[in-house]
């Protein structure tokens, strides 16, 4: 998002999603999953607003869900030739039953998981296990599920002894998820190898395997070897590919607009308060990421530390330098924001969330808007209602 002269008429902090962007984003996932024959399923976790699912809805073969939320607002957004999938290391025998019968697809994280909860499912569920096939890619351990002692998915070794030991006619499918914001489709190659060279024959008696998400398709100069990945797996195997992308598909048609509320020196560096707070795009601070912010460039003559507006110390968003000088006042736009933020935002020291605003060519309509009664229902007693 480079012009700002239209976002006069937005009040700030916001999310924008950039509808010309998401329709593209949209457009190529699907395009590449339906010339490779293979499904394509949104994770709800990466992102919720229902305004937004109602497009994203026409685009996919169905949405993964991690929990009985997830799965309810799914079922209700989907139509019946589309499938919902859940997997979660989280499963509650309060909640199972419901949870199977919203969903169509159940990976169990655990063997002990599935034998704890098995006489409660649905019958028509379709029963499966997130396989961990401990092999790691370079990435950081906070967010690599085949970390050592992994708390996600069957190590493969157990699953090995598991299906060895008993019938287990009733697995129709596998779910793998093993890398995060990866570009290298060698990686999830050499997986399946793993896997192939483990479950041998198992393969052929499955119907389906979900390949998780970690993945970012667009302008990926590997494709091919994705393409190749799926072709082998369907005529090898004969079985259904699930792919469920969640960053690869949201995170660039959003933006979050910030304006400049206060600028001033702090030993020797220049500090702007934004209106905004990493508690806003938390993944800032937990992954420490480096924003895209619009009109910052490596050779900018003027450096801001940019400062949320919370009282914690480490609410920064880091160093930045433009061409001109800021001013209070001043519109601030980071980019490519849409995944794992408006998930994850919190109202931390009682600042509202960003309001949420659908850009369509140059007008934006506004999808929601939080108030001071959504901060306050959140603390208040259930016996007041
Ligand atoms: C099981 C599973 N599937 C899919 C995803 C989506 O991953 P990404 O947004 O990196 O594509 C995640 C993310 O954590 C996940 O845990």
């Amino acid at each position: 998002m480079n012009n700002r002269d239209n976002l006069t008429e937005i009040e700030t902090p916001a999310f924008i999603c950039d509808t010309d962007l998401l329709i593209k984003s949209l457009d190529f996932h699907k395009k590449l999953t339906d010339e490779c024959n293979c499904k394509l399923l949104f994770p709800l976790k990466t992102f919720t607003v229902v305004e937004i699912l109602k497009y994203i809805q026409r685009y996919v073969d169905g949405f993964s869900a991690s929990s009985l939320f997830e799965t309810k607002i799914a079922r209700e957004l989907l139509n019946k030739n589309q499938s919902v999938h859940i997997t979660t290391p989280g499963l509650r025998k309060g909640e199972i039953k419901e949870i199977s019968e919203y969903g169509d697809f159940i990976a169990f994280n655990s063997i002990s998981q599935y034998e704890y909860l098995k006489n409660q499912l649905n019958k028509d569920v379709k029963i499966g296990f997130r396989i961990n096939p401990q092999f790691s890619s370079n990435i950081d351990n906070r967010y690599n599920p085949c970390c050592k002692n992994s708390k996600l998915g069957v190590p493969i070794k157990d699953f090995i002894k598991y299906i060895n030991q008993n019938n287990c006619n009733f697995v129709s499918g596998i779910h793998i998820h093993t890398n995060c914001d990866s570009t290298d489709f060698q990686f999830l190659a050499d997986t399946f190898n793993i896997l192939e060279n483990n479950l041998f024959e198992f393969l052929y008696k499955i119907k389906w395997i979900n390949l998780g998400g970690g993945y970012l398709f667009e302008n990926n100069k590997q494709l091919s070897l994705f393409q190749n990945l799926i072709h082998k797996i369907k005529n090898k195997y004969n079985i259904e590919v699930y792919i469920e992308p969640g960053a690869s598909i949201i995170r660039k048609p959003f933006f979050l607009v910030t304006t400049v509320l206060d600028i001033f020196n702090s030993d020797g560096k220049t500090i702007a308060i934004l209106d905004t707070t990493v508690n806003h795009l938390p993944e800032v601070l937990e992954f420490n990421y480096k924003l895209n912010i619009s009109d910052s460039t490596a050779n900018g003559q003027y450096e801001y530390i940019l400062g949320g507006s919370s009282c914690l110390a480490g609410d920064v968003f880091g160093s930045y330098k433009f061409i001109k000088p800021l001013q209070v006042g001043d519109k601030i736009i980071f980019d490519k924001v849409g995944a794992y933020s408006i998930v994850k935002a919190n109202m931390f020291n009682g600042l509202n969330l960003p309001a949420i605003y659908q850009k369509c060519g140059n007008s934006f309509k506004l999808i929601k808007k939080y108030t001071y009664n959504d901060f306050i229902d959140k603390y208040s007693s259930c016996y007041n209602n």
